[in-house]
């Protein structure tokens, strides 16, 4: 069984990155600014926060912080304008959930899509259905990333995702039905109203949990021999669960992500990604 270590592949791929970032700052004499909303304290999104300030640091990207307790809709519009206006803040990035009584989408749409790092911006998942570049949300992008750095290739393969979400199910299925490389699998999108789940999920030559329930995907949704990524990070009693039962499931499949170690530092090594893509988009690199 291949262990796909997210953690020591997000990694490499800031030290990478770093390196570049090196390059670049003597070349164009600033470094990548990646501005990071939160409002409220959610204490799960001030843990993501928090890490993603230091991979900003570890990449050599200044962090521009924004704090707020709390903030009306009109306050957020004008701090999502103004970093649009600031031309050192290369990529914007509003945590979420936003507190009840905020209108996400609304402000999402504010985010100058050249800055839009997290690639929420409906003029970037446009751009992604249609194969354009853009920038992709960075879950399911480090996901394919992490198969790309093992040589799992989805080619030709059948691929099943659980989950559709904006940020994860939906945009995952349609990069892994799409062309290029690890890509060109055939893809099923599964959810709440699938019928016979397990069925379908023991078809899978790739397995993508995005649910949100721990422990979900039993060793009997599995086929022998797959590779299975696990998206899922929830918080239980016992501490961080994935969406997958890890311990059944290790012995019988090819590969599989660890949660926690898996997806989690993935995702934040892209957002490294997309930060530096912003960043030399705006120079002109
Ligand atoms: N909340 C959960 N996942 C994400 C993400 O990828 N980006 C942002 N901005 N908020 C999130």
């Amino acid at each position: 069984m291949i262990l796909l270590d997210g953690k020591a592949t997000a990694a490499e791929i800031r030290a990478e990155i770093r390196e570049e970032v090196d390059g670049l700052e003597a070349k164009y004499g600033r470094r990548p600014g990646l501005a990071v909303v939160l409002v409220g304290e959610d204490p799960a999104s001030q843990v993501y926060v928090r890490n993603k300030e230091r991979a900003c640091e570890d990449c050599g990207i200044r962090s521009i912080p924004h704090r707020l307790e709390t903030a009306g809709q009109l306050e957020l519009e004008g701090l999502i304008h103004e970093l649009n206006r600031d031309v050192t803040v290369d990529g914007i990035l509003v945590q979420l959930p936003l507190p009840e009584g905020l209108d996400s989408q609304k402000i999402l749409d504010l985010i100058d899509p050249d800055k839009d790092v997290d690639g929420f911006h409906p003029v970037n998942v446009g751009k992604m259905s249609l194969g354009l570049p853009g920038f992709k949300p960075c879950t399911p992008a480090g996901v394919i990333n992490l198969l790309k750095r093992y040589d799992l290739d989805p080619a030709c393969k059948k691929a099943v995702v659980i989950g559709r979400s904006n940020i994860v199910g939906k945009p995952l299925a349609m990069m892994l039905s799409q062309s290029g490389p690890c890509a060109n699998a055939t893809v099923t999108l599964c959810h709440s109203r699938t019928q016979n789940l397990a069925e379908v999920c023991r078809e899978a030559d790739f397995l993508f949990a995005a649910i949100g329930r721990p422990n979900f995907v039993t060793a009997d949704m599995v086929k022998e021999g797959a590779v299975v990524v696990d998206v899922g990070i929830n918080r239980t009693d016992e501490g961080l669960a994935g969406d997958c039962d890890f311990n059944a499931l290790k012995d019988k499949v090819h590969a599989i992500t660890p949660v926690p170690g898996g997806v989690g530092p993935m995702t934040i090594a892209q957002l490294m990604v997309n930060t530096l893509q912003a960043f030399k988009l705006h120079v002109g690199a």
